[in-house]
């Protein structure tokens, strides 16, 4: 059992992982300040992970940049004899677009909020740390599938914020004895626990394709909008990587359990399923599972996207013991069952 901060654990990957570490039997510290989540999240967080669970999760409303916020957590999560034994650090802003907008905001929470965060976490003698990194650090990836070793050359703010606390990482793990890290760069996550009580509940329009269709499924929108029909893939719609956000869930653990039974690490690890799914397959995926049409208009391809992302899963398959366990089926069967349970997302709380 380990004493765990978990940044962002309220949010669409941080629940489902809160879920599965809690399953473990880990003790759990969240601090979260709900710019995009529900404290509900949390709640049913508790109730899939059944009694005993309400003990082993402390939250806290609090930013990651806010100096006295993490003091909070970091006391929370201290027992008598110990501090906190590691934080996977999920916080953060996530939509391209809007960091395209709003570089300055995406700057502040996911660079400055890290660089807090590790400040906190190196005062408190807590040296371990799982961090939520990304495949767009690949930009247009000159190889697919695409290895850890490809070129970073991020083509977008998000991109580069993500970029900038990886190379804080690694210069922290340079700086001095002690830490183990382990930077994940996630594909595309995307489906919900089976339960259909946690999913992804964006706020406004969603910025990418899964919950877009699932949205058109349950009436929501009206059509999804396929940018691009003349790629260079098998029916001219864009490929990516879609992993089911319980096989991301299970990652976490399997990444903690390397860095907590090692000594010094610092991994920089691909995760994702290894294949990839056009648009236009999930969009006849989606419409299997939840028995609707799902209509579509194919349109002009946007600025930016790339015509197939892919990752080479084989480091963390080696390094971690894990690879993806759950297909595309499950990944529409299980978003649907969310999404259909909850059409308007968490109950808004006023
Ligand atoms: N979902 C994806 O497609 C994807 C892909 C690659 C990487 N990531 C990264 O994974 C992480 C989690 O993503 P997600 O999809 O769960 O996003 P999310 O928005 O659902 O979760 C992020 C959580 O962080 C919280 N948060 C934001 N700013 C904060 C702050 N200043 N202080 C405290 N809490 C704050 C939000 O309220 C939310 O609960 C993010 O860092 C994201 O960049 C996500």
């Amino acid at each position: 059992m380990a004493r765990l901060l978990i940044t962002g654990g309220a949010g669409f990957i941080g629940s489902h992982t809160c879920l599965v570490l809690l399953e473990a039997g880990h003790e759990l510290v969240v601090l979260d300040n709900y710019a995009n989540s529900s404290p509900e999240a949390l709640r049913r967080v508790v109730e899939l992970a059944g009694p005993g669970a309400e003990g082993r999760l402390q939250v806290i409303e609090g930013d990651i940049r806010r100096s006295a916020d993490l003091e909070r957590a970091f006391a929370e999560g201290a027992s008598t004899e110990a501090e906190l034994d590691a934080v996977i650090h999920f916080a953060g802003l996530k939509a391209v677009g809007e960091s395209v907008a709003q570089p300055l905001r995406y700057w502040d929470v996911n660079v400055s909020g890290s660089q807090h965060l590790l400040a906190a976490m190196a005062a408190h003698g807590c040296r371990t740390l799982v961090f939520s990194s990304s495949a767009t650090l690949y930009g247009y990836p000159e190889t697919v599938p695409i290895p850890e070793s490809a070129p970073i050359q991020p083509i977008n703010p998000y991109g580069y914020t993500k970029a900038a606390v990886e190379q804080m990482l690694r210069d922290v793990a340079a700086s001095e004895p002690g830490w183990r890290i382990a930077s994940l760069r996630y594909f595309n996550p995307v489906g919900a626990h089976p339960s259909g009580r946690i999913g992804e509940d964006p706020n406004g329009v969603p910025n990418n394709l899964f919950p877009f269709i699932s949205q058109v499924a349950v009436g929501r929108r009206e059509q999804v909008q396929v940018f691009g029909g003349d790629w260079p893939t098998r029916d001219g719609s864009g490929v990516r990587d879609y992993i089911h956000v319980m096989d991301l869930a299970e990652g976490h653990l399997a990444a903690l359990k390397a860095l907590l039974s090692g000594g010094d690490q610092l991994l920089q690890l691909n995760l994702g399923s290894g294949q990839g799914h056009s648009v236009l397959e999930v969009i006849a995926a989606f419409a299997q599972a939840c028995g609707r049409t799902i209509p579509y208009e194919v349109v002009a391809r946007r600025p930016g996207d790339a015509a197939t992302t892919v990752a080479d899963a084989t480091a963390a398959a080696k390094t971690l013991g894990w690879r993806t366990q759950r297909d595309l089926a499950s990944i529409c069967r299980d978003g649907w069952c969310w999404q259909s349970n909850n059409p308007q997302g968490y109950p808004k709380l006023s």
